[in-house]
């Protein structure tokens, strides 16, 4: 791997670094505000956060390149609304699609396979990601923010069908 996709990828972690602490600052917004559901679906969310970003930096490791960890920005610390605060996981995980998108074609522009094969796994991801998110939105939106119990009711049911503790991959936890 190339230095330059190297610091690439690095300049991600810090992003899905980024992310952990954003949905970090969310889920206390939501356990501040009494939503156990919405508490769990973005711890959830947070873990899988950092384990994205462990899993780019276990492949710069193993790949060889230089790991040049870049300073994280702190989180947003209020949220007006459940809107506000799921609109802004959105946006977050649309921009990452894109950044995920520019890594591929960096590597494609490389003729670096390796780490374009590495980085199919989190194309599949974030279209799974955004999907969750943007329906998520849709039902904050269409409950209100007097209808957040229907919101818990959502959480819970879909966490439920996607089964306790699948973790990666099943929607939405
Ligand atoms: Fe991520
Ligand atoms: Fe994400």
């Amino acid at each position: 791997m190339t230095e330059k996709m190297a610091a690439a990828i690095c300049e991600q972690i810090g992003r899905e670094l980024a992310a952990h602490l954003e949905y970090l600052s969310i889920a206390a917004h939501f356990d501040a505000d009494g939503l156990p559901e919405l508490t769990r679906f973005f711890s959830d969310q947070a873990q899988e956060e950092h384990d994205h970003a462990m899993k780019f930096l276990a492949y710069v490791m193993e790949a060889g390149g230089p790991v040049t960890l870049p300073g994280v920005d702190g989180p947003r610390q209020t949220f007006a609304s459940a809107e506000e605060a799921v609109e802004l996981s959105l946006e977050w995980e649309k921009a990452v699609t894109g950044h995920i998108n520019d890594l591929v074609d960096l590597a494609l522009e490389q003729k670096d396979h390796a780490t374009r094969a590495m980085l199919d796994w989190f194309v599949t991801e974030q279209v799974e990601e955004v999907a969750v998110m943007g329906e998520l939105l849709q039902v904050v939106r269409r409950a209100g923010e007097g209808g957040l119990l229907l919101v818990e009711d959502y959480v819970a049911r879909s966490a439920a069908g996607a089964g306790a503790g699948a973790g990666e991959g099943a929607a939405p936890a």
